[in-house]
């Protein structure tokens, strides 16, 4: 019998950043097949995994705005809040009827009590309310109307005197207040385990340090900070990476969809942002599919797919930092290793040995049932993941006589 396993068989995904989709190899060579699979692929890729950095309506001090050395004191002001005096007997529902327009500020109670010289201070409290939400379009008539009947005056708020100090302010407050006025603000960062990952611009780098510093003491589960040296276009896919701030440690673990995986992030590639991507590809493989993942990196679809779909996996990376990982990531996941094979090998001798000699060895298993049905569902099982973007597709016709299998 002669079964041209390609014809029927190889479902191929490639993922290219801006063009993913399904390759499946036809009679007459490779259909791409950017359907609404691809759809449903992007919109779950725009949801990425970026931490953003938000920033209130009040700013620090003008004189901090250049500082090159982080100097914390400079950051304590005096600032003007809107306020209103509200009796005792009635703070609980005026402060959920303007819940959405309260002075949010760590470290600081919207409500507080009125100054010693205060006369309303034994009967009343003071509500802080946000200055850019009150006399703007986002408060609603009716929030608008109760807040007249306290007898605020909208347009001209009573002000009340708020100390501030560097521990109140945050990571964007105090990064937007010292880059120059026409940078572009620092606004998100990619975190993996106790690492911060960013991509400054040029015009930020004179104030890296600051950056990094500032993330370490906010974010308290951020301990090392890096930014982004070069374009990940080596073979690894991993990049340069400057320290900025924090423990020079880059071996760190992270969870994604109920799997750890442990990595040195100065050594292997690792993007958090591929967590939805990840997920989708292990939850449209079925149960005890056959998957040759080619470019594997650390496993994170390997390791799901043997985990918890009990797939038989043939997994591989040319790294072999990457490999380690790789298996260390198998066994901290406690993944039963009789479904898995690992190899440190290039893609194309991978996918001209190990993916070669399995796929006839199981077909020829099949063919001996002399089913051609069986032979034909379980080869439609089998799944080779081809993670590289942009030259997936070259390691394809590294083996033109794999494009014909014999089987007799
Ligand atoms: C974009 S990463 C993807 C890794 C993993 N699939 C993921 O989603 O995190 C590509 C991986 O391919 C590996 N790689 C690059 N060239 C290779 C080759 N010729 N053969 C095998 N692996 C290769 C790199 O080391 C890297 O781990």
């Amino acid at each position: 019998m002669k079964f041209d396993v390609f014809n029927s068989v190889l479902r191929l995904w490639s993922h290219n950043v801006k063009n993913l989709h399904f390759l499946i190899q036809h009679e007459n060579g490779i259909l791409k097949v950017d359907d609404s699979f691809y759809s449903k692929f992007r919109n779950l890729l725009n949801k990425n995994k970026m931490n953003t950095i938000s920033s209130s309506n009040v700013t620090p001090p003008p004189e901090v705005q250049g500082m090159k050395t982080l100097d914390r004191k400079a950051f304590s002001t005096i600032v003007k809040i809107p306020g209103i005096k509200v009796p005792k007997s009635e703070i609980s529902a005026a402060q959920k009827a303007w819940k959405s327009c309260l002075f949010k500020m760590k470290g600081i109670k919207p409500i507080a009590e009125l100054g010693n010289n205060d006369p309303h201070r034994e009967t009343h409290h003071l509500i802080l309310l946000d200055p850019g939400k009150i006399g703007s379009d986002k408060l609603a008539q009716e929030q608008k109307e109760i807040l007249q009947n306290y007898g605020l005056n909208l347009d001209s708020p009573t002000l009340y005197e708020v100390v501030l100090h560097y521990e109140n302010w945050s990571v964007s407050d105090i990064i937007k207040a010292v880059l120059p006025s026409d940078a572009e603000n620092v606004t998100s960062y990619s975190q993996v385990g106790h690492i911060a990952h960013l991509n400054l611009r040029t015009e930020s780098l004179p104030y890296k340090t600051i950056i990094g510093e500032v993330l370490i003491d906010k974010i308290s589960t951020i301990k090392t900070v890096v930014n982004k040296l070069n374009a990940i276009d080596n073979t690894y896919r991993n990049f340069q990476m400057e320290l900025l701030a924090g423990e020079d440690n880059y071996v760190t673990r992270t969870k994604e969809h109920q799997c750890t995986f442990e990595l040195d992030f100065s050594k292997v590639y690792w993007n958090s942002r591929l967590s939805t991507e990840h997920q989708r590809v292990t939850e449209y493989i079925p149960h005890h599919s056959v998957v040759y993942d080619v470019f594997a990196g650390i496993g994170p679809f390997s390791v799901p797919l043997a985990k918890r779909k009990r797939c038989h996996v043939f997994t591989n990376d040319l790294n072999p930092h990457s490999f380690e990982y790789l298996n260390k990531n198998l066994k901290l996941n406690k993944v039963d290793l009789s479904l898995v094979k690992t190899f440190n090998m290039d893609g194309r001798d991978f996918i001209k040995t190990v993916f070669k000699e399995d796929l006839v060895e199981r077909i020829k298993e099949y063919a001996k049932l002399n089913n051609e049905n069986a032979l034909y569902q379980d080869a439609c099982k089998s799944f080779v993941l081809m993670n590289l973007p942009a030259i997936a597709v070259e390691f394809l016709n590294c083996e033109p006589e794999a494009k014909r299998i014999k089987c007799s």
